[in-house]
């Protein structure tokens, strides 16, 4: 009973459709609509600038972090990692905007947050550093998954690994419009870094 209660709390939480909510209440429009037409933190960069991008991004981040710690704050006898996986399912397929969501990055990405903060630096810093590398976010995405997937087993975190070797097939199944693009020297570069 206490897992199905925090999943569901998981789903809702990660089905908050942050980009629709900022897109549409502080500039009028519908996100998916614009750019690539995610949902997501990268998206709302691009159509709507930093401001927004970053509010989008903190909070899909906030969402999944929030499942993975509630049940902990509630001293529930679940796994916060796996209730975590709800929240992801929740932000790639939400109730709210008609089941097409984000690309499952930063919320996973929230969950790590919530259990291992210093799992999560490692995964910001390898982010950042593919992404300075390639310029290309969805890229840096699917290949941050696969190295934190890596430094966890390195580290012992076996349990971990197996979280983020779901969520890793989750972002690299969500980016397969970006593999196709990445692949004909059509997906956008970032022009920022
Ligand atoms: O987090 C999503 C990002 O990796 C790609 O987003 O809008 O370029 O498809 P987008």
């Amino acid at each position: 009973m206490e897992y199905f209660i925090f999943i569901i709390i998981a789903y809702l939480l990660g089905a908050i459709p942050s980009g629709l909510i900022v897109g549409k209440m502080g500039y009028g429009i519908d996100i998916r609509e614009h750019g690539s037409g995610n949902l997501g933190g990268t998206n709302t960069f691009r159509v709507l600038g930093l401001k927004a991008g970053l509010i989008v991004t903190i909070a899909d981040i906030l969402k999944g972090t929030a499942a993975a710690v509630i049940p902990v704050l509630f001293g529930a006898d679940v796994i916060p990692l796996v209730i975590g996986v709800f929240a992801v399912i929740g932000h790639m397929y939400p109730v709210f905007a008609g089941f097409k969501g984000g690309k499952a990055v930063a919320t996973s990405a929230g969950v790590v947050l919530g259990v291992n903060p210093l799992v999560f630096a490692i995964l910001l810093g390898t982010f950042f550093l593919l992404l300075y590398l390639s310029k290309y976010v969805s890229l840096a995405s699917m290949v941050t998954g696969i190295v934190t997937f890596i430094v966890t087993l390195l580290l012992g975190e076996y349990g971990l690994s197996i979280i983020i070797a779901v969520f890793t097939v989750f972002v690299i199944y969500r980016h397969r419009s970006n593999i196709k693009r990445i692949m004909n020297k059509t997906e956008p570069k970032i022009t920022w870094m």
